[in-house]
């Protein structure tokens, strides 16, 4: 029988334990000294049981979708409207309508910097963190717009990296920004359950929770209030994008000027693509299915659609997803209406998680993947939109995340690509730029966010006449 509170809760919560396939933890419970017992019971109490259940019930992929595909309609900078699309984004900039929104909560696994992601030092000469890449970014906009207020920033952190991320904006008196530009929202977790669906513990009294997915952001910027402090700011359209992207170009007018001008787009969610760079290229494509444009992942795309060529030769399925949106505040409102929350599909993902063995009571680091995670995507709210745009973009100019720690997709290969970016503008400026017989820049090129946001900025600097193989420049 129960004597104690904590013996109460347990004994409350234990049926829901039981039904959701969890009944593990309640032995597990009973065995811990009351506070113990108590902060587990508080994690617990937490969760959605049912939801848990339902994702580990084996019942697949919520995200498996069904339908035949199509590639979409795109739209770019050689469309007929693109002028006029462009001045519509800039007024939309002059006139406050639009907010900055990083999504920084990942645990950045794969490219394993002790710290989170956006404190890695990414550009080629200076070593800028990536943060401060998108604070110089912001006040660049902001010069050269001039709105009455300063561009909002929003960031999205985790339980486990927000104090550290805040730490760091403070230390580098957020870069510049003023003092209440940069607002901090920490996005929701998931517990991480074993293959039979079982929750895992990190400590005996706590459980294995990982980030929800960039999915959650438009949970979190409901409930962190920020949309309703958008709307009270004036704030329309939401500038998405990833922290792992030096190259990024947020806040782009022409981007923004077709997601909320152009009759194509509903000016709900629009995204931005690169073809891709090969069949293998692990990055979800845009289609279309059942009349709507959604994003299929890259282990989702069936190998024959994924090798397919159109006409012209090129991949039919070559509209490779960047992470790079532009969001109403209404539609995320929407989204996310209190009763009504139109929740994002969750996706399964298997991984490595360190735990505790409830046997033995000693951590284990397993050697392969032994648990699920699930995760939300941002970009399953495309379907949701009454009508998506899709942008193309080139590589060259926006493209080159760090995920990785070598290789593909690392911060050697995206310094590189920064550099190859830098030496296209100032070649298009007339700078005699030295290359690699394999066509890369041979110099260590960094063009700094403040002088130019694209090639066209450099009109009227100063610049050198030629750069010459392995030298280093700043501009
Ligand atoms: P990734 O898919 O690259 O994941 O995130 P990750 O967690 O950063 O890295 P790995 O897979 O562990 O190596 C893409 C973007 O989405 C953000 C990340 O911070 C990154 O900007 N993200 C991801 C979140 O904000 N929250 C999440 O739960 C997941």
């Amino acid at each position: 029988m129960p004597t104690t509170p904590t013996d109460h809760r347990l004994a409350a919560l234990a049926p829901a334990l039981e039904s959701a396939g969890q009944a593990h933890l309640i032995p597990w419970c009973e065995g811990l000294e009351a506070s113990a017992r108590d902060r587990l019971l508080d994690q617990l109490a937490e969760l959605d049981l049912p939801l848990l259940a339902r994702l580990s019930g084996g019942g697949g992929d919520e995200s498996a979708a069904s339908g035949d595909l199509e590639p979409p309609e795109t739209v770019d900078a050689t469309d007929a409207a693109a002028l006029e699309r462009r001045a519509a984004g800039e007024a939309m900039l002059a006139a406050g309508k639009v907010a900055a929104f990083t999504v920084a909560g990942g645990q950045g696994t794969r490219l394993g910097w002790n710290g989170p992601k956006g404190t890695f030092p990414s550009t080629i000469v200076t070593g800028k963190p990536l943060f401060r890449v998108f604070a110089e970014q912001i006040l660049a906009t902001q010069d050269r717009f001039a709105p009455s207020e300063p561009i909002p920033w929003y960031v999205m952190t985790s339980p486990a990296n927000d104090a550290d991320t805040q730490a760091f904006f403070r230390d580098n008196n957020r870069f510049g920004l003023a003092p209440g530009q940069v607002f901090f929202l920490v996005q929701g977790t998931m517990p991480s359950v074993d293959f039979e669906g079982r929750v895992l513990l990190e400590s005996p009294d706590s459980l294995c929770l990982n980030p929800d997915g960039h999915g959650g952001s438009l949970r979190a910027l409901r409930r962190s209030g920020a949309l309703e402090e958008m709307t009270a700011r004036g704030i329309e359209q939401i500038s998405y994008f990833q922290v792992d992207n030096p190259l990024v170009r947020i806040l782009d007018p022409l981007f923004l000027g077709f997601h909320a001008a152009d009759p194509r787009s509903s000016g709900e969610m629009s995204g931005k693509m690169v073809a891709k760079r090969d069949a293998g290229e692990k990055v979800g494509v845009f289609c279309r299915r059942g009349g709507r444009t959604t994003v299929v992942e890259y282990s989702d795309l069936p190998k024959e659609l994924a090798e397919a060529s159109d006409a012209q030769g090129r991949l039919r399925f070559r509209a490779g997803n960047i992470a790079v949106h532009a969001i109403s505040v209404d539609f995320a409102m929407r989204l996310t209406e209190e009763g009504a929350e139109i929740g994002l599909p969750f996706h399964r993902a298997i991984k490595k998680v360190p735990h505790l063995d409830l046997a033995t009571g000693a951590i284990v680091a397993p050697a392969e993947p032994n648990a699920i995670k699930f995760e939300t995507f941002v970009f399953d709210a495309m379907p949701l939109a009454k009508r998506a745009l899709v942008m193309e973009t080139s590589r060259l100019e926006e493209f080159a995340p760090i995920k990785n720690a070598t290789g593909e997709d690392s911060a050697e290969s995206s310094r590189q690509a920064q550099s190859d970016r830098a030496a296209s503008w100032l070649e298009a400026r007339g700078v005699k730029v030295a290359r690699h017989a394999d066509g890369h820049a041979a110099a260590r090129i960094e063009i700094e966010p403040r002088t130019a946001l694209c090639a066209a900025d450099l009109a009227t600097r100063p610049l050198p006449d030629r750069i010459d193989p392995g030298s280093e420049v700043v501009i």
